[in-house]
């Protein structure tokens, strides 16, 4: 199922931006972060279950187990979607939903995404399924999760088993979402799931969910799967904090290595970078250099080529190889029990604030750097057409008296990001679509309900779901395919 360009060109006229007639507009969400029922069904505990237990884990102790219910409100969800006049909707599926402790497939939970997949597709909305965005059953974990090589061949046992389901309805399929922060926040600095703090341990979970892909993409194949297939990394532009010194230069070479190019090369190139292979060679798991975990035919495996290429874009990155007064956040890099950096081997390197305009998550506001992004992806690497499947931001929403909420600045966020995209089409790059993070405001992860990213805003208490002036916006962009300011 692969589109065609449209190649017609693009309207730039000074106060109207068109996008191509069949660009995807959409938005995205993730299991753990929307559906609640967490003991329901057969449902049981992932390792965010476990992490959101841990005391200073997670802002106010928050858990998934009642997020947004939307395992209870998917039909009321689904026509909120078709209110905002989107065209697809990226959301994950919970694992130990489908399979249980990673045991046999639950009925029950299979049926929760074929019914989402019916719903959307009554709508006419077009399904994009994440395989995994982040909650790995709680079991496989403590047989050493994505440390243990054993977890990718599980992983494709659920995935094959979610294929049999619903793989006749599903148009889309990624396999990971941002596997940078499944293996170095959670394995190295432990600002996530699974909380570890093992420096190393990051690199080899990056190759074990990269192992997973292949295995999944491979198998999927052979199946004569129909669907498009890909996976979607959270990638960033890490510029040299003073261009002309050396030093700075070296650490945003760094920061570009374990960021991006880490899942890039072994993707598009069947290789590990050879500048990332060369900075952790010292580095040791289970008494031997940490390749030893890349085996025979891995790189292979994990090179087969795929259909779209899912980019998750928030901010790029300054650099520095020296000390700085003051720093930006880094993703995740909240957590109270965590301090410790997710770039391993890179305690020297510091991110040095632009002052540019921050969002609530103090993350620096710079949408060229997607325009940036997209080029080099073309430019550097045999990529597929990409889809930008997250962009967003968290600011303090205030509900007005009438119930309604205005947010200016996000708004002009995704107007600003939008305009980073045609830039790239403009310029010949193949992107084929655009997903808001996120439809809800939901569970952020290690900051809780703290923070909103959501076009919708949820009252957490009533569970009402109201669409901010950011959502009607973003409705009459979709609808006409055009950005008017
Ligand atoms: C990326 C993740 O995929 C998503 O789960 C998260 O909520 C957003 N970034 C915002 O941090």
């Amino acid at each position: 199922m692969t589109h065609q360009l449209d190649t017609r060109p693009l309207g730039t006229s000074a106060d109207e931006l068109r996008f191509p007639p069949d660009f995807l507009w959409g938005a995205a969400t993730a299991s753990y972060q929307i559906e609640g029922a967490a003991g329901e069904d057969g449902r049981t505990p992932s390792i965010w279950d476990t992490f959101a237990r841990v005391p200073g884990a997670v802002v106010n102790g928050d858990t998934g187990d009642v997020a947004c219910d939307h395992y209870h409100r998917m039909p009321q969800d689904v026509a909120l979607m078709k209110s905002l006049n989107l065209r697809s909707y990226r959301f994950s599926a919970s694992w130990p939903r489908v399979r249980p402790d990673a045991g046999p497939v639950n009925a029950q939970g299979v049926d929760f995404y074929s019914r989402l997949v019916d719903e959307l597709l009554a709508h006419d909305i077009r399904p994009w399924l994440t395989l995994y965005h982040w909650d790995l059953p709680q079991t496989l974990e403590d047989a050493g999760g994505w440390t243990n090589r054993d977890t990718a061949y599980r992983f494709a046992e659920y995935a094959l088993s979610l294929h049999d389901a619903i793989g006749d309805r599903v148009p889309v399929v990624t396999t990971l979402n941002e596997p940078w922060c499944s293996a170095f926040l959670g394995y190295t600095g432990g600002q996530h799931a699974p909380g570890r703090q093992e420096g190393v341990a990051g690199l080899v979970a990056a190759h074990h969910l990269l192992l997973g892909h292949g295995l999944v993409i491979d198998e999927l194949r052979r199946r004569g799967a129909t669907a498009d297939l890909g996976i979607t990394l959270n990638l960033t532009v890490a510029d040299a904090h003073d261009p002309d010194d050396e030093v700075d230069r070296d650490a945003a070479r760094r920061i570009d290595a374990l960021h991006n190019r880490v899942f890039l090369d072994p993707l598009f190139k069947g290789s590990y970078p050879a500048d990332l292979v060369a900075d952790t060679a010292d580095l040791t798991w289970q008494g031997k250099p940490w390749p030893s975990v890349v085996h025979d035919g891995d790189l292979a495996l994990i090179s087969t080529p795929i259909d779209v290429l899912g980019v998750n874009y928030y901010k790029g990155d300054a650099v520095s190889g020296h000390p700085q007064p003051v720093t930006t956040g880094v993703d995740g890099s909240h957590a109270e029990r965590a301090t410790s950096t997710p770039f391993v081997g890179c305690e020297d390197v510091t991110f040095p604030s632009r002052g540019l305009p921050l969002t609530a998550m103090g993350w620096e506001v710079q949408p060229e750097g997607l325009t940036r992004l997209l080029t080099r992806l073309d430019a550097d690497y045999d990529v597929p057409p990409m889809y930008v499947t997250e962009n967003g931001a968290a600011y303090d929403d205030r509900v007005e008296e009438d119930g309604s909420v205005h947010d200016p600045e996000r708004r002009t966020y995704i107007a600003d990001h939008l305009r980073a995209v045609h830039a790239a089409i403009a310029d010949g790059v193949d992107v084929r679509g655009f997903f808001q993070w996120s439809l809800l405001d939901n569970y952020e992860w290690a900051y809780g309900y703290d923070k909103r990213f959501g076009i919708v805003h949820v009252d957490y208490d009533t569970q009402v779901r109201t669409s901010k002036s950011s959502a009607l916006y973003y409705a009459e962009v979709a609808a006409s395919g055009r950005l008017r300011d």
